[in-house]
């Protein structure tokens, strides 16, 4: 069995990150969110993985190599255009041949890994399954129909949903799939649907088996979203402190502080993930929150929030909460006059002011 990963798209909704990085990229408890994909493919004892790359591929490539790292081997498929999630899967059909596979959203964390998921496919041999979790925003997802345990039908981001179970971004197919690929249409949004694919595949009396999520799932498309898929990664933080504990500071509660990195007469609240290199000084740093390799903290106070590699925040008259902050960033208090908020701000950005 091969594992198909997704890492192309636009990755609109994460703008103003997504303008210079893979929407896939974006860490998680300091680690790229496609990295968890692989690894749970790895998992489960799939060693073959091809991703779809789109314009960003020199990044994603650069970033994941050849798989050797985890012991799988990377074959990198570049879609031409973003046309769909049933469009990409097209593409990889040649690298892919009759065998099963489990396609994987690269933008998708889902806790409890997918073992069982692929054991249920391997005992029953349906020629799709489906993963599914239950969500209190329906409309934003594919939605499944359940009768009776069975799958009756599926509808892409309906208005008016009639269940409130998510299609989560990890299916397995077998070579069915094509077939049903090459008989939808795109889709409103000019997409060749993979939802509309498996829709195909009911109707033509192909075998759709739904498995519920264990655990928890997360599409991390949004900015609200990657900040909860890093808390609750964090839950989960083994506490590892390879880095220095300098004047009056404290570690409290499971904090994963890695080499190279100075924690100076502050407190860090767990759980809390801190990169390499890393300088903290009379900081406070609280649950809940990731700061990637080289961040600089200093007399301030953070929580919630993720701050990417090589971004300093300096001086700030209140805490940092619910943030996202991209790489090498600067945010600072300036004493200078007039007193006034100075900004150096990106397309899409969103600041919050007190
Ligand atoms: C895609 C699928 C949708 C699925 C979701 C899971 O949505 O089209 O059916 O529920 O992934 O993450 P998209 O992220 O393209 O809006």
């Amino acid at each position: 069995m091969k594992g198909l990963i997704l890492a192309g798209g636009k990755g609109t909704r994460l703008r103003p990150l997504t303008y210079t990085s893979a929407k896939q990229l974006v860490p998680v408890a300091n680690k790229p969110i496609l990295f968890y994909a692989i690894e749970a493919l790895k998992e489960a004892g799939i060693t073959d993985l091809g991703i779809i790359v789109g314009e960003t591929r020199q990044e994603v490539i650069s970033t994941t190599g050849d798989g050797s790292r985890w012991g799988v081997r990377i074959t990198y498929i570049p879609q031409e255009a973003p046309l769909g999630l049933a469009h990409a899967v097209k593409t990889a059909q040649s690298y892919l041949g009759e065998e099963p596979f489990v396609m994987f959203l690269g933008d998708n964390l889902v806790k409890g890994g997918i073992v069982n998921f692929v054991r249920k496919f391997e005992s029953s041999r349906p020629n799709a399954l489906i993963l599914l979790c239950r969500v209190p925003n329906p409309q934003e997802f594919g939605v499944a129909e359940l009768e009776g345990g069975r799958v009756v039908r599926l509808v892409e981001k309906p208005r008016q949903p009639k269940s409130d179970l998510a299609l989560v971004g990890v299916y397995l197919f077998d070579r069915h799939i094509f077939e049903a690929i090459d008989h939808i249409k795109p889709s409103w949004r000019g997409e060749l649907e993979i939802t509309d694919a498996i829709q195909y595949l009911l109707e033509a009396g192909y075998v759709v088996e739904p498995h519920m999520v264990e655990g928890w799932w997360k599409d991390t498309g949004k900015w609200e979203d990657l900040l909860e898929a890093n808390r609750l990664v964090l839950e989960d933080l083994q506490p590892a402190m390879a880095g220095e504990l300098l004047g009056n500071s404290c570690l409290e509660g499971r904090v994963a502080v890695e080499e190279g990195s100075r924690i100076i007469d502050s407190t860090i609240r767990g759980p809390v993930a801190i990169g390499r290199g890393a300088t903290i000084v009379n900081s406070y740093i609280g649950p809940f929150t990731s700061l990637g390799d080289g961040v600089t903290v200093e007399n301030s106070e953070i929580e919630h929030s993720i701050v990417m590699a090589g971004s300093t925040v300096r001086n700030l008259g209140a805490r940092l909460e619910g943030s996202l902050i991209g790489k090498d960033v600067e945010v600072a208090r300036n004493d200078g006059k007039p007193r006034a908020y100075r900004l150096m701000v990106g397309d899409n950005s969103r600041i919050g002011l007190l």
